[in-house]
């Protein structure tokens, strides 16, 4: 069925999203056993700064929906832009993309991503689904070992294409988990690993979030070659606090989704 509403499309992101990160469903249910119901605060679209796939490409089917431009964020380290999306009715969760600095790569990495990009059909990125397509490309384990090298990232997005690299939920909404401390020892206590990278909980009170990240699980892909295991998403759970004039923070903190980045990072 074709998807042409906004709903049917975050609908469709969260049924991909599962189904190659099933530890989301299983931890979304357990919430939904205790009782709770789970908003999610964003969902996390990863992207090259190639022409036809810039974050502004991407971010296409969110504005027509009326979701507005909430902020940019530059991680250094990374060679990552970012930018945040939010939409006036507060149940729909934030669209935070980001994009890679293909420019700050090697020649090399810049020819091989570009040759992945320049396989689409024209106007493909246009589809209105096109954050759940998956990986519209093939790609052999050698060019992904290859990137590898280079970046994490860049790996990930040659793997998986465009879907969700995470969903998070939304703590503020949870009734017996709205602290993030009690919240990861639960997951602990039910044999879920934590991504532990800069601490188990990044940001704080005063930065106005904290965040907690499950590690990605490695799932096996078919490559054009062979199938290997490679990391794939993760689960995310935010929680916000009121800025001055009472509302809630709504951005994001650079120095602490530089760590969460890391969840997909091979060999955690
Ligand atoms: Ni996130």
């Amino acid at each position: 069925m074709e998807i042409k509403t906004i709903n049917g499309l975050l609908d469709k992101m969260w049924t991909d999203y599962v189904a190659i990160n099933p530890l989301a469903q299983k931890i979304h249910d357990l919430f939904t056993s205790e009782g709770e119901e789970i908003l999610n605060d964003h969902i996390a679209l990863r992207t090259f700064n190639h022409p036809r796939v810039t974050i502004d490409v991407i971010a296409k089917p969110f504005i027509e929906a009326g979701y507005k431009y909430g902020g940019d964020y530059h991680f250094v380290d990374k060679k990552l832009y970012a930018k945040h999306y939010e939409h006036p009715n507060k149940d729909l969760p934030k669209i935070f993309i980001s994009e890679l600095k293909l420019q700050d790569f090697s020649p090399e990495l810049q020819k091989t991503v570009n040759a992945l990009v320049e396989q689409m059909p024209a106007a493909l990125e246009y589809k209105y689904d096109f954050t759940s397509i998956g990986r519209p490309w093939t790609v052999s384990t050698e060019t992904y070992n290859q990137l590898l090298k280079e970046s994490d990232y860049a790996a990930w997005v040659a793997a998986f294409g465009y879907r969700p690299n995470h969903f998070t939920v939304f703590i503020n909404n949870l009734k017996k988990f709205s602290d993030i401390t009690f919240l990861n020892n639960y997951l602990k206590e039910h044999g879920i690993k934590l991504n532990a990278s800069g601490g188990e909980i990044k940001g704080s009170k005063e930065v106005l979030l904290e965040q907690s990240s499950t590690l990605a699980n490695n799932i096996a892909v078919e490559f054009s070659d062979k199938k290997i295991d490679v990391p794939a998403c993760y689960y995310e759970f935010a929680k916000r606090y009121p800025m001055a004039n009472g509302e809630l923070y709504s951005g994001f903190v650079a120095a602490s989704a530089d760590k969460i980045f890391e969840s997909t990072s091979k060999g955690q």
